[in-house]
């Protein structure tokens, strides 16, 4: 199995450094950032991100995190999803951003906005990703941050896994290219 190079971790350095940007002059006048990290993909964008908001600015930083599960061990959404870690803290009337690591069908982030909304009592939610594939999109969900769209291929690296391997990463390859 070979893994090609589709985004380098410079580009993805450069390129999450800039989200920070956008999204410290988009919450400037919050006195608290609150980010809800979907484990486990999200975790290395989530880090990332975390470091070069820092660097930029003296905003509070709320991390907390949730684990979904729609994924199999394929490369196909099973269409059935599961909260399989509850959220670690309490976002009743806040504004938060989602932190992701790829939108593909939409179904995850869909069912997630709604649930932070509804079940969790979020005032407001937006999605930060690093990856989408605009092509496969089948939920129609809008996202507020992005980092690259690529191709229609699967995809590992910074976070995103095929079979719990390869998350660990530092740029994001195609699998079996
Ligand atoms: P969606 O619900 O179809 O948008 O899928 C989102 C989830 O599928 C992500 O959180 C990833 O865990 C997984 N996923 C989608 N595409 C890829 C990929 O190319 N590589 C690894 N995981 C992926
Ligand atoms: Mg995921």
């Amino acid at each position: 199995m070979s893994i090609k190079l589709l985004i380098s971790e410079v580009q993805i350095q450069e390129r999450i450094h800039e989200i920070a940007k956008e999204i410290v002059k988009k919450y400037k006048n919050e006195k608290e950032l609150t980010l809800v990290t979907v484990l486990q993909g999200g975790k290395h964008f989530s880090e990332e991100l975390v470091k070069e908001i820092e660097k930029i600015s003296d905003v509070f930083i709320e991390n907390f995190s949730l684990q979904v599960s729609s994924y199999g061990n394929g490369t196909e959404s099973s269409g059935h999803i599961e909260v399989v870690q509850n959220l670690n803290g309490d976002i009743t009337g806040k504004n938060v951003i989602i932190i992701e690591d790829i939108i593909d069908s939409g179904f995850t982030l869909k069912f997630l906005k709604k649930y932070l909304q509804t079940e969790k009592q979020a005032h407001q939610v937006e999605i930060a990703v690093l990856l989408n594939k605009p092509n496969r999109r089948k939920f129609d969900v809008e996202i507020d941050f992005v980092g690259f769209e690529i191709p229609d291929e699967f995809v590992v690296g910074c976070g995103l896994d095929f079979e719990g391997k390869h998350r660990e990463l530092r740029y994001v390859g195609v699998i079996n290219a």
